[in-house]
């Protein structure tokens, strides 16, 4: 039996990363899914492969115009939605000495005002097919302070509270809507790719990386994706406003 048979999952970030194999996945267990992203190219690339059980839209998660456009697209494609994967990110290092208002406002308005958007502008549709499932990626760094990765951790911080107070007010209402928060340690994706060859002592970054990990190697996209599926299905019914952390024994 599929996991999630004709359920319509729209993913921001789906051209890349934890997007795209989420994206892969959802195809797989016999849903469609509704790639968003600003990378067009690439999302379009991957929609013409997952064929008829997926469509790309182009979105920019930080307008609100975009991302109401992306609902109804979603709608229009495929007659509703019953999932929301907000995977749109940006990763950044920098400290609070050497972080510009800037860098730190572009960082936030992508990975936290984007996903508070995203939570936002599906809530009524979803309410219209009967209830969904909403899934945010935070990460490990939204469960913890990083010197290096300043502006990003708050961002990532502020995504795990807001999941918290969706999933709140979605049960009080009895929407039959959840939401959770997924933290992923370090990931072998595109948005981790320009610190892998960076030497950090007399390690390549990518050993510097693995070494964190408990169990010694950097996650991969699909391993996320299948702690997000199950969060899609109705498996995890009885799951809302918590945190599911996926990183190898980082956090341990
Ligand atoms: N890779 C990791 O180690 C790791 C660890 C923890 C959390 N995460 C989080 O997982 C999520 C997915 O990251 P990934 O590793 O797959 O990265 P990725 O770079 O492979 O994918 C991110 C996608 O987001 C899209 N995007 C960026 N800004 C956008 C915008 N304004 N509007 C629409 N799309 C936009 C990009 O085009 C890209 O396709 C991110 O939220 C990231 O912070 C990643």
């Amino acid at each position: 039996m599929p996991r999630l048979e004709n359920r319509i999952v729209l993913i921001s970030g789906g051209a890349s990363g934890i997007g795209a194999a989420t994206a892969r996945l959802v195809a797989r267990e016999g849903g469609k899914a509704v790639l968003a992203d600003r990378d067009e190219a690439r999302g379009r690339a991957l929609a013409a492969e997952l064929g008829a059980a997926a469509h790309f839209i182009a979105l920019d998660v930080t307008q609100e115009p975009s991302w109401k456009a992306a609902v109804a697209a979603t709608v229009a494609a495929f007659g509703g939605v019953h999932g929301l994967l907000n995977a749109a990110g940006v990763g950044v290092r920098n400290d609070i000495e050497t972080c510009t208002l800037e860098e730190y406002r572009r960082v936030n308005d992508i990975n936290a005002l984007g996903t508070f958007l995203g939570c936002k502008s599906v809530i009524a549709a979803m309410r219209e097919a009967g209830g969904g499932s909403i899934v945010n990626i935070s990460s490990v760094l939204g469960l913890r302070g990083a010197a290096q990765a300043m502006a990003y951790s708050a961002s990532k911080g502020a995504v795990r509270t807001l999941t918290k107070s969706v999933a709140l007010h979605c049960a009080q209402m009895k929407y039959n809507i959840r939401c959770n928060s997924v933290h992923p340690g370090y990931i072998d994706t595109p948005m981790i790719a320009p610190r892998l060859d960076q030497n950090v002592g007399n390690m390549t970054g990518r050993q510097a990386l693995e070494e964190m990990h408990p169990l010694g190697r950097l996650g991969r996209p699909e391993e996320v994706a299948a702690m997000i599926l199950f969060l899609l299905s109705d498996e995890s019914t009885f799951s809302t406003g918590s945190e599911f952390v996926c990183d190898g024994g980082l956090t341990a």
